[in-house]
């Protein structure tokens, strides 16, 4: 049994609710007969922020899970060939799709998909309970990525410490603020970022012209400080099919959270200065190469899905 087109885009829509740096969104899908291939987009690229694509390849990577989770609760097997084409490096993976021996846990995270947000305010003072805890370590593993949890006061410190860091860092680039109010822009349709803590439009201009970095340092330093969990994402190497990995494994982790009412933010400015990722990943006290700092916690208001782009802008069509 064949399935039909508007299944293969039930699927695709689905793989669009993935997080995505800046919420860039920055994949494109095509459908070829049973298979869905994931292509980067790199048009939608933040040399500044992002020069080798590392984060462009990890929101890949989340989309890539939440289609393997879509197309395992339509009760589907996903086969999932990584970059099928070596001529081709923007093909980031083929799926495969037939009827029949679905992976089960994957089906159970498809509610999941639309409730997950990138969750910015401040958590329930709440500890993560060490069952949930345990199986988010356990579902980043099962992605080949690894999750350290910094638990620590001199790990939580340090890590406060290089957050607070890496925003004067950044901030104090005028390259980047441009490249960030780009894509707070207001009249943007689908996508960027709203930020509820500075206002549109006036965000915008403000960002764009003002090193706000000891502002951001501060208030950055204080959600850390209070995170009831506070986790580095990291893998083994740093190529890009460990990045695909890394996203992977982020969005399996935000999902079996949302399922355990957890939500989740990113702490990433050590990551994104060159300088201070070897720094988080000392703090670890395990060799390998920071992806990501994830806050984690209990959420105590509802927030509403950021703004996704129509399947239509997404889907490639075949000539
Ligand atoms: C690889 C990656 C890096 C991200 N980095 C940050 C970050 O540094 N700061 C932040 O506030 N959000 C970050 N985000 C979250 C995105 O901004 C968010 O996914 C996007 O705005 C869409 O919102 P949603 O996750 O609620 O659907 C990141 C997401 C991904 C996938």
């Amino acid at each position: 049994m064949n399935l039909s087109v508007p299944q293969l885009q039930a699927l695709v829509q689905a793989a669009t609710l993935a997080p995505s740096s800046h919420n860039t969104q920055p994949w494109l899908f095509r459908l070829e007969g049973q298979a869905i291939e994931l292509l980067a987009d790199r048009t939608r690229a933040l040399p500044v922020n992002d020069p080798d694509d590392r984060e462009l390849t990890i929101s890949c990577g989340c989309a890539l899970l939440n289609l393997r989770v879509a197309a395992a609760a339509a009760g589907l097997q996903a086969r999932v060939e990584p970059w099928p084409d070596a001529a081709d490096t923007d093909l980031l993976a083929r799926v495969r799709l037939a009827p029949g021996r679905a992976d089960e846990t994957d089906a159970t995270l498809q509610t999941a998909m639309a409730e997950r947000r990138t969750y910015r305010a401040r958590f329930a003072t709440t500890a993560v309970d060490p069952m949930a805890l345990r199986s988010l370590v356990d579902a980043v593993h099962r992605e080949a990525a690894s999750l350290a949890v910094l638990d620590t006061a001199d790990q939580r410190l340090g890590a406060a410490a290089l957050v607070a860091e890496g925003d004067a860092m950044l901030w104090a680039n005028p390259s980047w603020r441009r490249e960030l109010a780009a894509w707070m822009h207001p009249r943007r349709r689908g996508d960027g970022l709203s930020l509820p803590a500075l206002a549109i439009p006036a965000a915008q201009v403000v960002v764009r012209t003002f090193d706000m970095g000891h502002g951001v340092a501060a208030k950055d330093r204080q959600l850390a400080d209070e995170s009831p969990l506070l986790a580095v994402l990291f893998t083994a190497s740093d190529m890009p099919s460990d990045w695909l990995a890394a996203g992977q494994a982020l969005q399996r982790l935000l999902l079996l959270g949302v399922q355990r009412g957890l939500q989740a933010s990113y702490l990433n400015q050590p990551v994104q200065v060159a300088a201070l990722r070897p720094k988080l990943q000392q703090l670890t006290g395990l060799p390998g190469y920071a992806q990501l700092l994830l806050r984690i916690g209990t959420p105590t208001q509802v927030k509403p899905p950021a703004p996704r782009r129509p399947l239509a802008d997404v889907l490639v069509t075949t000539s």
